[in-house]
């Protein structure tokens, strides 16, 4: 491996990174989801530790390899994300990148649910989630930096500054997720950086690289 000699502003930062989607169990063999590759979740997380940072990975379920120098905790649900996410704090930075799913099967099935030919299958009662990043803006350890993603289709910017405000997070980078940009499962990403000083809006970039500009971007923020 060629050696890595490049500034480390985050030697000894302790810093929490949330991937992937999260699977909620229907039944034994069927779940919901969202669309996420965690691509760039876990290219954030490499940035990050390339600075110099501990980064504790929490993964959903994702078929991309582990990052290289982070620790990779694996989750299946969002009840599980945020118990995980918990567990380790105290930390300097949380960086929640996860599409978490909003919702839960209410009471998912111990057994797998049969088909009953002929008959109209039951409707799914679903069950709001715990917003992970709205409990870590929130939490008595709360990390000195909060940062949260957007997945939006629409009004990006007033939807991005309503998150901002609502999660208690000190940054939101916002992304248009509409299909025609092939932002999910793609390579690239185009975002927007939302946080109290305005928006900073970033040309369509390989997500490697949003990730190396964003990891820059946290270290100085914390610094400052
Ligand atoms: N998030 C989370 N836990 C949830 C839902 C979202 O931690 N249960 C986090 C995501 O990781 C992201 C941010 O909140 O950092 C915004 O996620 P997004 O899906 O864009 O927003 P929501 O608040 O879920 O609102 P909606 O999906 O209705 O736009
Ligand atoms: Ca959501």
């Amino acid at each position: 491996a060629k050696l890595d000699t490049g500034p480390k502003p985050l030697l000894g930062r302790k810093v929490i990174v949330t991937s992937g989607p999260t699977h909620e169990p229907i039944d034994p063999v069927r779940y919901i989801a969202n669309r996420s590759s965690g691509k760039q979740g876990h290219a954030i997380a490499a940035a990050l530790a390339k600075l110099g940072a501990d980064v504790m990975l929490i993964s959903g379920p994702v078929t991309i390899a582990d990052p290289a120098g982070v620790t990779v905790l694996r989750v299946e649900s969002a009840r599980d994300m945020l118990a995980a996410v918990e567990a380790q704090l105290p930390a300097d930075i949380a960086v929640m990148v996860a599409a978490v799913a909003d919702w839960r099967v209410a009471a998912s099935a111990d057994q797998k649910i049969k088909k009953q030919p002929g008959e109209a299958p039951a409707p799914l009662a679903l069950t709001e989630n715990p917003d992970i990043l709205k409990t870590v803006g929130h939490h008595a350890q709360r990390p000195r930096l909060v940062v949260g993603f957007a997945a939006e289709t629409e009004n990006v910017e007033t939807n991005g500054r309503a998150k901002l405000e609502r999660k208690g997070a000190d940054m939101i980078v916002a992304n248009d997720v509409s299909p025609e940009n092939g932002v999910m499962g793609g390579d690239r990403n185009r975002v927007n950086i939302i946080s109290a000083d305005g928006i900073d809006v970033w040309p369509d970039l390989a997500k490697d690289d949003v990730a190396e500009r964003l990891a820059a971007l946290i270290a100085a923020r914390f610094a400052g």
